[in-house]
């Protein structure tokens, strides 16, 4: 029997600042770390809301990710079937064989592999801004900068050849784009995969210093899940950057005094990145776990088989870790945040999300001294609801 719970997740947002957290999540936060809600698709979870625990859950492998199990979080029929036909990817499973295509993949974003691609990163950010210059202001910096730098850094990555690039980005873009329809989005993904399998099997002919060819001569990996995988890091890496550019943009934007800071200091960049990632925290509704034992969460007990979502976005303005965490402040040492995960299934792509976010804002605003919003906030379309927080179009003058 289900029991009537105050607050149902996803909450939305209210209309204002498009930062504030919703209502719902900072109610959660205020009554407790563990509090048992509704959720929207008919059952229960527990919402874990302060950020020791949120991080102690995220760390602990009593509790699961596989999201196949009862009781995960804001699961639907969709996207079950979703799960089940993506299960040999790396994102779902907690044993061993996690572990080990786990470090298989570490290996190709470590800090060095990452530092090596930033003159082609920086070449990739200077291109997208040259052509949405000559195209003219205003411009919508979504459609321009921030869905192409991303899905181009991806080609760099697994070694997409130029002259595929324009394929690859129009596919990516139409596989995440809610407008276009749930058909036009599965067919994308197919059209990516065929492309994949096809890149894979050129790869293993003329094999070059990229991730697919590296996966292919590590042998590590049986050659049909080599696609597979090129794939998963296109969907894990390609929206939650490209909506971290946009809503970074719109947070400075909506700063000016931050913005400000940043402009004369330019080597604030790498702590303002982090701070961003803290204050956005575009993982708005949660990262879902299902308890695997008994465990005492802050004083609750969470039974085996119940679910709960680590609330990162609450957990990232926990007052006690990030004093006046309401506030943008550039400034801040905010490396603790958890918008990346935490314990074992951290996100693998964050050394290349950092880079990528690091040298294309700091390049914006370098050759845009008078980039500003060309309509009014409350213009702007947001995703709420959906897994990524983020805005539909971002017009911008300068
Ligand atoms: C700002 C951008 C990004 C954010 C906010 C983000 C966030 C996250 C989070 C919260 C998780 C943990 C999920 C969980 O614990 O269940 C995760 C996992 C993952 N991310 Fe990212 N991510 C970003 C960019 C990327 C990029 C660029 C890539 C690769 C190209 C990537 C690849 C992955 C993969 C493969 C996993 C699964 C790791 C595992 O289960 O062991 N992510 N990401």
């Amino acid at each position: 029997m289900t029991t009537e719970h105050a607050l149902t997740v996803p909450a939305p947002r209210a209309a204002g600042c498009p930062f504030d957290l919703p209502q719902a999540y900072q109610q959660a936060a205020v009554q407790g770390p563990a509090v048992r809600v509704a959720t929207a698709t008919g059952g229960e979870c527990w919402l874990i809301t302060h950020h020791e625990e949120a991080r102690a859950v995220l760390g602990d492998r009593r509790f699961s990710s596989d999201a196949m199990l009862d009781n995960f979080p804001l699961m639907t029929e969709e996207l079950r079937k979703m799960v089940s036909e993506s299960r040999s990817t790396t994102e779902v499973i907690d044993d061993q064989e996690h572990i080990r295509r786990r470090r298989i993949l570490t290996a190709e974003f470590k800090a060095k592999k990452v530092e090596a691609l930033r003159p082609q990163i920086q070449q990739t950010v200077d291109d997208a801004l040259d052509e949405m210059i000559t195209a003219g202001s205003p411009a919508d910096l979504v459609s321009r900068f921030a869905l192409p730098v991303p899905s181009a850094v991806i080609c760099l990555l697994l070694g997409v050849p130029a002259g595929d690039h324009d394929f690859f980005m129009d596919r990516s873009h139409t596989m995440l784009d809610f407008r276009a329809g749930p058909e036009a989005m599965m067919k994308a993904r197919l059209d990516l995969m065929e492309y994949m399998n096809r890149l894979t099997a050129e790869k293993k002919q003329q094999p070059d210093d990229r991730l697919i060819s590296d996966l292919l001569a590590s042998g590590a990996l049986p050659e049909e899940e080599v696609a597979g995988t090129g794939l998963l890091l296109l969907l894990a890496g390609h929206e939650t950057t490209s909506s971290m550019l946009a809503m970074s943009t719109l947070a400075l934007l909506r700063h000016p005094e931050q913005l400000a800071l940043l402009r004369e200091d330019p080597s604030l960049i790498k702590g303002a990145v982090e701070e961003l990632l803290r204050y956005i925290t575009i993982v708005q509704n949660g990262v879902g776990r299902v308890a695997l034992e008994d465990v005492e969460v802050g004083g609750q007990l969470i039974r085996a088989g119940e679910g709960v979502l680590c609330m990162v976005s609450t957990a990232n303005r926990d007052e006690s870790v990030f004093p006046g965490g309401e506030d943008l402040d550039v400034r801040r040492d905010a490396r603790s945040h958890l918008s990346f995960g935490f314990g074992i299934h951290q996100c693998v792509g964050q050394s290349l999300a950092r880079a990528e976010l690091q040298i294309a804002l700091e390049t914006l605003l370098r050759r845009l001294p008078t980039l500003r919003l060309a309509v009014p906030v409350e213009d702007l379309r947001f995703r709420d609801g959906v897994g990524f927080y983020g805005v539909e179009e971002l017009p911008v003058e300068w």
